[in-house]
């Protein structure tokens, strides 16, 4: 690994504590305007200074997030489908990695959709994305697609990492399931977990602790922290539990006593 990609990757985990706590808002690129990121900007201004690092797209970058910010970046570099079209996450290459360098990257991220009709266009647009970014030092964040009849338990979670891994993927972004500590086991890169769909606030911070001891770095956490009724008092909490260990219990008390604190909306 090159300085400038070694360098990338410290942007993204911590070198402090070796995790990191990103922050996910790129579901728009397809599936648009997303209930807690109606309006990008804002939803994420007070987020920002509790972010590792902030994952979202390059439209999204230039529009909605200022260009003083000094929270790294991972782009998503991949799309081509939508919600509402035939092949959801049927996923190509949709930016240069030469404009991921112009945006100040510290990373660019691809899904791969394995166990579908169109894993193989996915794998090999991961392995492109690959070789275009370790050209220029930019470390690729490979996220393990989930969606209709595709699993979600610890085989196909596996298998997915570990075929990320095996093309090249500096970072594994997957789900939390049972066994997780066999998909770290057997996934030789760095693994975040995506937090998936929004849960009461004592889950998400159980499946938060639950992946950082069965050996994940972190967290690429969007829902669960964007459409939590106080996303900042979340984002400090998930911190406590990445960074500092913190049980769910007592990152539960810290959420509870932060979103104390709010003053009344009539104050
Ligand atoms: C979609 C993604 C999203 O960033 C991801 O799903 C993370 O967000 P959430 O925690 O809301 O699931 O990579 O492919």
């Amino acid at each position: 690994m090159g300085w400038g990609l070694r360098n990338r990757m410290s942007r993204i985990i911590r070198p402090e504590t070796g995790r990191s706590v990103m922050l996910a808002v790129d579901h728009g690129y397809f599936m648009g305007p997303t209930t807690g990121l109606r309006d990008l900007g804002k939803a994420v201004k007070d987020l920002l200074p509790y972010t590792d690092t902030l994952m979202l797209s390059r439209g999204m970058l230039r529009n909605c997030i200022a260009n003083t910010t000094s929270t790294p970046i991972v782009l998503r570099a991949s799309g081509g489908t939508s919600i509402i079209g035939k092949e959801l996450l049927h996923e190509g290459i949709t930016m240069t990695v030469k404009n991921a360098v112009r945006l100040n990257a510290a990373g660019v991220a691809f899904s791969i959709c394995v166990g579908t009709d169109f894993e193989r266009n996915t794998i090999l647009g991961l392995s492109r994305l690959i070789d275009e970014a370790e050209e220029y030092g930019m470390p690729v964040v490979a996220v393990t697609a989930v969606g209709k009849g595709l699993g979600k338990d610890e085989r196909y979670l596996s298998l997915s990492s570990r075929i990320a891994a095996e093309h090249g993927a500096h970072i594994v972004k997957t789900y939390y399931c049972e066994g997780f500590d066999k998909v770290i086991e057997s996934c030789p890169v760095p693994v975040v977990m995506a937090g998936g769909q929004k849960l009461p606030e004592s889950e998400a911070l159980e499946m938060t602790y639950n992946a950082i001891h069965g050996g994940a770095v972190g967290v690429d956490m969007g829902r669960n922290i964007f459409q939590s009724e106080d996303p900042v008092a979340m984002i400090q909490a998930v911190r406590e539990v990445v960074h500092k260990n913190a049980t769910p219990k007592e990152g539960l008390q810290v959420f509870d006593e932060l979103r104390a604190r709010k003053p009344l909306e009539n104050e």
